[in-house]
């Protein structure tokens, strides 16, 4: 049985949403909840399915995210994952983060109720809106980021 399938039968059995540990975490104490300045990349997207929104900030260094931090409308489930996600992808290549799925942040917050299960998906979904925004702002690549008085990038 998956750890989604385990919650949603401990979910039936006691007769409300059960959450672990490590979401309940995140959903009390959020890690990267807020907005920065003058981000090198931004999107806003939302749920179709409850309403819910995602505004995502990214800084980018070396090709390599920095910083992300999220401001969200959403239920619980959002903001825990969305919370785990911003740990998942700091410090991965933008083309790392691209691969992040909502499968590998629910496997990550040790399962989550199958009925908000596409909750982990706005902080993912975000993160990759963000980043194709990134790519088709005027940064250049890191390949190609150095170059007309432009200081290498560390
Ligand atoms: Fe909308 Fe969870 S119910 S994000």
């Amino acid at each position: 049985m998956s750890q989604v399938e385990e919650m949603e039968q401990l979910s039936d059995e006691v007769g409300y949403l059960v959450y672990n540990e490590t979401l309940i975490d995140h959903f009390m104490h959020p890690r990267n909840a807020g907005e920065i300045e003058n981000p090198d990349a931004m999107a806003t997207v939302g749920d179709p399915t409850c309403g819910d929104f995602i505004r995502v900030y990214l800084k980018v260094e070396a090709g390599k995210i920095s910083v992300f931090k999220f401001l969200t409308q959403g239920c619980p489930g959002a903001i825990s994952t969305s919370s785990i996600a911003t740990e998942m992808a700091i410090g991965k290549t933008l083309d790392e983060a691209l691969k992040l799925t909502d499968n590998d942040v629910i496997e990550a917050a040790g399962g989550i109720p199958s009925r908000k299960a596409h909750c982990s998906l706005l902080a993912i979904r975000g993160l990759h809106q963000a980043i194709l925004n990134y790519h088709t702002s005027s940064h250049p690549s890191p390949q190609e980021g150095r170059g007309e008085g432009e200081e290498e990038r560390k």
